[in-house]
């Protein structure tokens, strides 16, 4: 698929839940967040159908996210069924890690090819702040896992206030050279603001290069992180709501005003 700036789109990212095991502060509000029901959310075979159509329409690259997509009921099978879609060839998941002692070595026999894990500090005090309780021990335990599964090369995502040189970010990079571990750093954005800057050592937030959709937990394709505009698939059918967004994605991004990190994915 080509969209309207002659952008090739074949990369889907899926978001597989709203809900997280974690409360990042730049990410929910310490409250928690309305949570979407039950029907609302996609099954598995429905997520699977949009993937068979993406794939028929050009899409190679597929990304799980969430909310956490560790938390998801299935997410083994899940990747395990996509796996075997011929056409993709390149399945990665984006997880902040807690559950991947129990799941890393399920998901790479399941076919899993890559593995993001968010880290932003490696002080036990300030992770617990950061992500409102939890305990940075597991995480450290999932990236050993990950390695130890063999899914590799094992990436770290780290949010930074203002740039990658601030103590915590310096922190994790240097743990990253000594682990074998690919640091990247994210800037923390406001997607109402319209604020967002390109990832150091990543894709995300190069408007020119971007070859991205967005699978919502609740079924919309998004065609921009950083716009309201989303196409459901369960009202327009799959293929409509595809080759809509596609139709309409944005030159560039500008402002979020309704979707959030943690139900959109990041
Ligand atoms: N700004 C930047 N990155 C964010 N993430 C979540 N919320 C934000 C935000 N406001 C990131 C997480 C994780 C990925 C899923 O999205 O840190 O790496
Ligand atoms: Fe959960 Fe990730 Fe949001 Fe943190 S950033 S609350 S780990 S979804």
């Amino acid at each position: 698929m080509y969209d309207r700036y002659n952008r090739r789109i074949n990369y889907l990212r899926i978001s597989v839940t709203d809900r997280c095991n974690l409360r990042c502060i730049y990410c929910m509000p310490a409250e928690g967040v309305h949570l979407l029901g039950h029907g609302d959310i996609l099954s598995l075979e429905e997520i699977l159908e949009v993937i068979n159509e993406a794939v028929i329409l050009g899409v190679t690259k597929v990304r799980i996210t969430g909310g956490e997509p560790l938390v998801r009921k299935g997410i083994v099978s899940l990747i395990d069924r996509i796996s075997k879609i011929k056409g993709i060839k390149d399945l990665g998941l984006t997880t902040n890690g807690i559950l991947l002692p129990l799941f890393a070595k399920d998901l790479a026999s399941a076919g899993l090819h890559r593995i993001n894990i968010s880290l932003d500090t490696l002080d036990p005090e300030k992770y617990r702040t950061i992500t409102r309780g939890g305990d940075i021990q597991n995480v450290l335990d999932g990236i050993e896992a990950a390695k130890n599964a063999g899914l590799f090369p094992v990436k770290i995502n780290c949010v930074v206030r203002n740039s990658s040189d601030e103590p915590d970010a310096q922190a994790v990079r240097e743990f990253c050279q000594q682990n074998g571990l690919e640091a990247r750093f994210i800037h923390e954005m406001n997607l109402a603001d319209g604020r967002f800057t390109i990832v150091e050592n990543g894709h995300g937030g190069d408007c020119v290069n971007c070859n991205r959709l967005r699978l919502t937990a609740n079924g919309m394709i998004r065609p921009c992180l950083f716009s309201d505009i989303e196409f459901s698939t369960r009202e327009l059918g799959i293929r409509k709501a595809l080759e809509q967004a596609v139709g309409k994605k944005p030159e560039k991004g500008s402002v979020n005003l309704n979707g959030n990190f943690h139900n959109i994915g990041g």
